[in-house]
């Protein structure tokens, strides 16, 4: 949890050139960094178990923020999952160390503006009886 103005504004100075987040990353009372601890998720003494490697850690990273993205909008405040912006820069401005690897962050505050939903596919283009694709 990230409250220090100077460290906010560094972060923000790591989002992709245009990225509409960069604002709230150095306003917001508080950006959320989320850092995942490498060869641990979906890995057996330091081992990966499946096809997927050393990248359970994102599905891990992914959970919780959904968690907590859906937790804050549920006391009135705005999130935004930050992904585009460079990792290996934020975890340097944060120090964090070896092992380690910076995965998304997001401001957190009471939001200005009301967000927009993005329209969904229909359930039938996405689910599958038995087979993909039937
Ligand atoms: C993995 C991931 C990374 C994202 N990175 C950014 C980002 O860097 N900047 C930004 O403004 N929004 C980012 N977003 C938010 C999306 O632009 C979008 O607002 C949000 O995902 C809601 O739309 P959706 O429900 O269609 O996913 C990201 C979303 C996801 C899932």
């Amino acid at each position: 949890m990230v409250r220090d103005s100077n460290i906010k504004d560094e972060l923000g100075n790591t989002l992709s050139p245009g990225n509409p987040a960069t604002d709230a990353i150095k306003i917001a009372p508080v950006v959320i960094v989320a850092c995942a601890e490498l060869k641990k998720s979906g890995c057996f003494r330091g081992e990966p178990v499946t096809d997927k490697g050393d990248s359970w850690y994102m599905f891990d990273v992914a959970l919780a923020m959904q968690n907590l993205t859906l937790a804050a909008h549920s006391l009135g405040l705005g999130t935004v999952h930050v992904g585009a912006f460079n990792a290996r820069k934020a975890a340097s401005i944060l120090e964090v160390p070896e092992g380690f690897c910076v995965v998304e962050m997001t401001p957190l505050g009471y939001p200005d503006q009301e967000g927009r939903v993005t329209p969904r596919k229909e359930l039938s283009e996405i689910a599958f009886h038995d087979k993909y694709g039937s």
